[in-house]
């Protein structure tokens, strides 16, 4: 259909659903009113209050944060949530379809126990050998350098978007998937863990890292940045070095005790609050507000004006 066919003011939303009672697999079209700054997740809600309280999807945060509105649209792995209608619709139809790679429960929700399982698998912990650092943790030190290691792969939400991308991990059902591969690094990588050698059979196993294709449709597909395949491709690097006896990790050393003991701070509250209104005389009380001269602003002010530049 056509921009003029669904509409100036309006977006047209093709969207597959399916019935588990009935076992029916059908497209349905909604009429949605544009509004700037629309994501595919406010489209849905706007069907879901307006037209048809039967649609079935998931989302929670609305801010990419808790990875649960990964849909497929336009036939790409997206965040509902994160993506702008105006970014993807095409002649004014956007087409929404549940992940592939996950048994669809309803409409757009899938089931990902497949992903949580094989996220358990691949220990998503840090891993002590001395039982009993658990019963009395104590603090590791992990340098700068060690942490910038391990960052961008401990940014996942767990949303599947990699894992929906991947055509292994559609084809074999054995296979961890990318989300799992990247926890095995993210904590290989990390210093304070010492599970390596399971880490590393389990990244060298059929079922791993040397099923990949490295296609990196995966990172691809990844809202984070957390770009999976070179996950993967580290995950190799690391057991063909083991297999030659040339992998080495450096563990974190236990942070000394410290000199003086930690000071309680005590945490004091406004006395009025949000359900109760406003205290006058606490406002009285109150600090005025800053007075910021745009001529000459605070550095931290100013630092972040060039950021945005
Ligand atoms: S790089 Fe590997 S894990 Fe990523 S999509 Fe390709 S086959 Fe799947
Ligand atoms: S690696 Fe990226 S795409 Fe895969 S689950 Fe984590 S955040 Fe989602
Ligand atoms: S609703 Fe949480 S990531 Fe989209």
């Amino acid at each position: 259909m056509s921009r003029a066919a669904a509409g100036r003011d309006t977006v047209l939303l093709r969207v597959h659903r399916y019935s588990p009672e009935t076992g029916r697999r059908w497209v349905q079209e909604y009429r949605v009113p544009r509004r700037r700054g629309m994501t595919v997740l406010d489209a849905l809600l706007y069907v879901k209050t307006r037209l048809d309280s039967t649609l079935s999807f998931r989302y929670s945060c609305r801010m990419g944060a808790c990875g649960s509105c990964g849909v497929l649209v336009n036939g790409e792995p997206r965040l509902a949530c994160q993506t702008q209608v105006a970014d993807v619709e095409r002649d004014g139809v956007v087409e929404v379809a549940p992940l592939p790679g996950y048994p669809v429960v309803r409409d757009l929700v899938v089931d990902m126990t497949r992903l949580i399982e094989n996220h358990r698998r691949a220990v998503p912990t840090v891993v002590r050998r001395d039982p009993g650092d658990e019963e009395a943790p104590r603090e590791y030190l992990v340098t700068p350098e060690q942490h910038l290691g391990y960052l961008q792969y401990s940014l996942c939400i767990m949303c599947g978007l990699c894992n929906a991308a991947c055509p292994v991990y559609n084809r074999n059902l054995r296979y961890l998937g990318p989300q799992a591969l990247t926890v095995i690094y993210r904590f290989l990588a990390d210093p304070r863990d010492e599970a390596t050698e399971k880490r590393i059979a389990m990244a060298a196993s059929p079922d791993a890292c040397y099923a990949c294709h490295m296609a990196a449709s995966c990172s691809a597909a990844c809202p984070k940045a957390v770009d999976p395949a070179s996950a993967i491709q580290r995950l190799r690097a690391a057991t063909l070095k083991a297999v030659l006896g040339l992998y080495r990790k450096e563990t974190s050393p236990v942070a000394p005790p410290l000199e003086k003991p930690l000071r309680r701070v005590e945490a004091s509250y406004p006395t009025h609050n949000l359900v109760e209104g406003a205290d006058p005389e606490a406002e009285a009380r109150a600090p005025p507000p800053l007075d910021i001269d745009p001529e000459n602003p605070p550095p931290v002010l100013a630092a972040h004006r060039v950021a945005r530049r």
